[in-house]
């Protein structure tokens, strides 16, 4: 589990992330740092009645002691930007920089953000300053979908992905949200990927080079990892019906039986996995951010406390799970 990993909560006035890092706390799920005016969360803390929130550690934005390392290492980043040393204190005292240039410092390890602010502004900092894993180009977001029904995926549990970030992935793109969400069946849903990449066509049953496009991400995607389950172009139902799979596209590896469902588009994917939520009463978890550098995840500003609580058990689990790839030094290899 997540044990160990530093997790960041930017927001960390915030009353449902305050009840929540007291929770991981109780839980120990992972070590919290609160971005926030000490004093500020203190009286918070007494208010709500929290009891664990003393074990947390707090970064004040303003008066942070740290503020001018960070910035002299911030200007360093992003100088090809032509950013400024007053620009970079200035950056630094917005809680969403402050997080990610924690984690860039070695501070921290992972972050978790977005219970007060839009996707765009979680997403833009950790891509400019947190950037992509080796092997990667893009980050994208996927969610494990756990079904009621369990006939589907690995007793009931899938993944659906890219749901949140690259509206019209390129070739290569898809190829990378194919290995990085077969990263994250292994690592974070605990099941062995099978991946399909689905298109509204199956195996040439339709011409069309949005189709060719599914193809063509599939090879890349086997050419980045060689030994992962895959198959492309498949449509949904070929994908995950055997008895609809095995018509359509006999042979393949996966087909009838995916478990991983990488769709071709932001549009699709962010449609369907709704989709599934709202008329199948699938639970949606997620978006686990796949394929940057370090473990960085955004909240909806919907969420509830458990809803944060899990995704820093999340991002945890990432954190421990990247710590052992650069150990055992493995690549981006299923
Ligand atoms: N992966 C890695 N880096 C990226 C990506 C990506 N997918 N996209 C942009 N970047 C980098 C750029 O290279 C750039 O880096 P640089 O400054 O070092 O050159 C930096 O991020 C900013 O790039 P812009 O093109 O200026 O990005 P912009 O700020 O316009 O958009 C964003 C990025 C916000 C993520 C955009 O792609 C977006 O809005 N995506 C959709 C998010 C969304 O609304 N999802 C649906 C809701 S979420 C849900 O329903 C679960």
């Amino acid at each position: 589990m997540g044990k160990g990993a530093r997790i960041v909560l930017p927001e960390g006035t915030e009353e449902r992330t305050l009840r929540a890092a007291d929770e991981v706390i109780a839980l120990n799920l992972a070590h919290i740092l609160l971005i926030g005016n000490k004093e500020i969360i203190g009286k918070q803390a007494q208010l709500l009645g929290l009891k664990h929130i003393a074990k947390a550690e707090i970064i004040d934005p303003i008066e942070n002691p740290l503020k001018m390392q960070l910035a002299v290492e911030l200007v360093e980043l992003r100088k090809s930007k032509g950013l400024q040393l007053n620009e970079a204190l200035r950056l630094l005292e917005d809680p969403l920089y402050l997080g990610v240039m924690l984690i860039k410092a070695g501070i921290a390890d992972g972050e978790v953000a977005g219970a007060n602010n839009a996707t765009g502004d979680v997403l833009r900092p950790a891509f400019q300053i947190v950037k992509t894993q080796p092997g990667f180009s893009a980050v994208s977001g996927a969610f494990i979908m756990v079904m009621k029904d369990k006939q589907y995926g690995d007793n009931g549990v899938m993944i659906f992905a890219d749901c949140a970030v690259n509206p019209d992935p390129t070739v290569q793109e898809l190829a990378e949200i194919a290995v990085a969400s077969a990263q994250t069946a292994k690592a974070i849903a605990g099941i062995e990927p099978r991946v399909a990449m689905l298109s509204f066509s199956t195996k040439g049953s339709a011409r069309h080079a949005k189709a060719d496009k599914v193809i063509e991400a599939t090879r890349m995607a086997l050419q980045m990892s060689p030994d992962l389950l895959i198959d492309g172009e498949l449509q949904a139902d070929a994908a995950i019906v055997a008895m609809v799979g095995q018509k359509k596209a006999p042979g393949s590896p996966i087909a009838g039986k995916a478990n991983v469902l990488v769709f071709p588009s932001l549009e699709t994917g962010n449609i369907a996995y709704k989709l599934v939520q709202r008329l199948a009463g699938a639970e949606a978890i997620g978006p686990v951010l796949q394929g940057m550098a370090a473990p960085i995840n955004d909240l909806s500003r919907g969420c509830s406390v458990d809803d944060i609580v899990n995704l820093v058990a999340i991002t945890a689990n990432q954190a421990n799970a990247l710590k052992m790839n650069s150990i055992t030094n493995e690549k981006v290899i299923i």
